[in-house]
């Protein structure tokens, strides 16, 4: 796939948002008449480039065929772009080698994916009672309600390391739910909902200490910086599709080899399989064993494009334009009286979350699309953290590599006019 009319290569090059915007279609429409779309929630969903739609419409519009299985050219062409994509992956994270790479449906499905090897007696990691998973408070419902499932099938305890006002996790409160017991710890990479960004490599050294395992959800932490699984030591790593420009339910579950070979298969069906009697059934090779039935090969294929297209661009690039976005965004916001940011953590990525004095979020939503400007409002599917601020929702702006100080300016005003409608 091209790149070259991306215009940056390295942080010290000028960041050409223009030319980058060019390559999301649907920036080209106005919401409403005369109102230019705005996009703010790239947390929720990010906007797809021109060559990932491509990629897409080529696999069905051409290489329209079943992987793995044929050795008719289309499939077999198929299979290169599907497993060229998994290629990508492994560069992206920095995985050690294909094995690692599953493709899933998305964060969701690959978390689901790990707590159900945890709940599994035929894996020798497996949970009963007395055992103990660790999370944090500002976890993504998908990051809670695996485990809590997990630990009624176990019969485990879920304990929960609490947030500052900030919305930070601090290491001592981390440590302090840690021990002997603890064989699982999950935690978000960057907050959906707050923007914070855990710091996960002290947190995998910590829970490492104690000899339990670490699945991190990247869904956000993939989106605004470079990760490397394996400088961060995880054990796995779950990232979605559409969350970093790339096609809905498709992901990436990164597992260590030596745990996903022994963790036994979820699913059963083709492709996993190695033979099948009816007395025994033998498994495939990673990363087969986890990818039963025909794949989402338009998906997996889009991601790939996707991956290639982030890593073009550069992740130091979008780092350094989302980091001056966010800087300029919460100054900004300072101008503002009667809105309060919510979550405030030192270091943050991507997410300007925020209340209004007498305005409730889903109405400064609905006039703000008004003006063609998009965000999200709600409980972001975080609602231990909507409880621990004692609000029921909140609105979020969130960011994206295609967002420009112009698309904040436009956010301000247009909460400055929401404020005068409600007087
Ligand atoms: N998890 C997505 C969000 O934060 C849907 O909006």
């Amino acid at each position: 796939m091209s790149v070259e009319h991306v215009s940056v290569s390295s942080p010290t090059k000028t960041f050409d948002v223009e030319a980058i915007r060019k390559q999301f279609p649907a920036l080209r429409q106005e919401v409403h008449p005369g109102k230019a779309l705005v996009y703010l929630d790239s947390a929720a969903t990010a906007l797809k480039p021109q060559v990932v739609i491509d990629a897409i419409v080529n696999t069905y519009a051409v290489d329209c065929a079943n992987v793995h299985r044929a050795v008719h050219s289309l499939s077999q062409r198929a299979t290169a772009s599907y497993e060229g994509a998994r290629e990508s992956a492994v560069r992206f994270l920095n995985a050690a080698g294909r094995e690692e790479i599953l493709f899933t449906g998305g964060t969701t499905d690959g978390l689901n994916l790990v707590a159900q090897a945890f709940a599994n007696p035929s894996w020798d990691r497996a949970l009963s009672e007395g055992d103990e998973v660790v999370v944090t408070e500002l976890e993504h419902h998908s990051d809670i309600v695996p485990w809590q499932l997990l630990c009624e099938r176990t019969g485990a305890t879920l304990k929960v390391v609490p947030i500052t006002d900030e919305g930070e996790v601090r290491l001592e409160d981390f440590r302090a739910q840690l021990s002997a017991k603890t064989k699982l710890c999950a935690f978000a990479h960057v907050s959906n909902s707050l923007g914070t960004i855990l710091p996960v490599a002290e947190m995998i050294a910590a829970a490492h200490e104690v000899g339990a395992l670490v699945a991190i959800d990247g869904a956000q932490g993939v989106v605004h910086q470079k990760v490397d699984v394996r400088a961060l030591d995880a054990d796995f790593y779950a990232f979605s599709g559409h969350k970093v420009y790339g096609p809905t339910g498709i992901g990436v579950l990164y597992g260590k080899k030596a745990l996903l070979d022994a963790m036994p298969p979820w699913r059963g069906g083709g492709d996993m399989i190695d033979r099948v009697t009816f007395t025994e059934t033998t498994w495939n090779d990673l990363p087969y064993k986890f990818e039963a039935g025909t794949p989402n090969i338009a998906g997996a294929i889009g991601l790939g494009a996707a991956l290639e297209w982030m890593m073009g661009v550069g992740m130091e690039n979008i780092a350094a334009h989302e980091a001056e976005l966010l800087a300029y965004g919460t100054k900004r916001f300072a101008e503002l009286e009667g809105v309060r940011l919510i979550g405030t953590a030192k270091h943050k990525a991507g997410v300007l979350a925020f209340v209004m004095d007498g305005i409730h979020p889903t109405d400064a939503g609905s006039f703000l699309d008004a003006d063609g400007i998009a965000i999200r409002t709600g409980h972001h599917c975080a609602q231990p953290v909507m409880d621990h601020y004692g609000v029921t929702g909140t609105a979020r702006a969130s960011l994206g590599v295609y967002n420009t100080e112009a698309d904040i300016d436009a956010l301000i005003e247009g909460l400055k006019k929401v404020q005068s409608i409600f007087g």
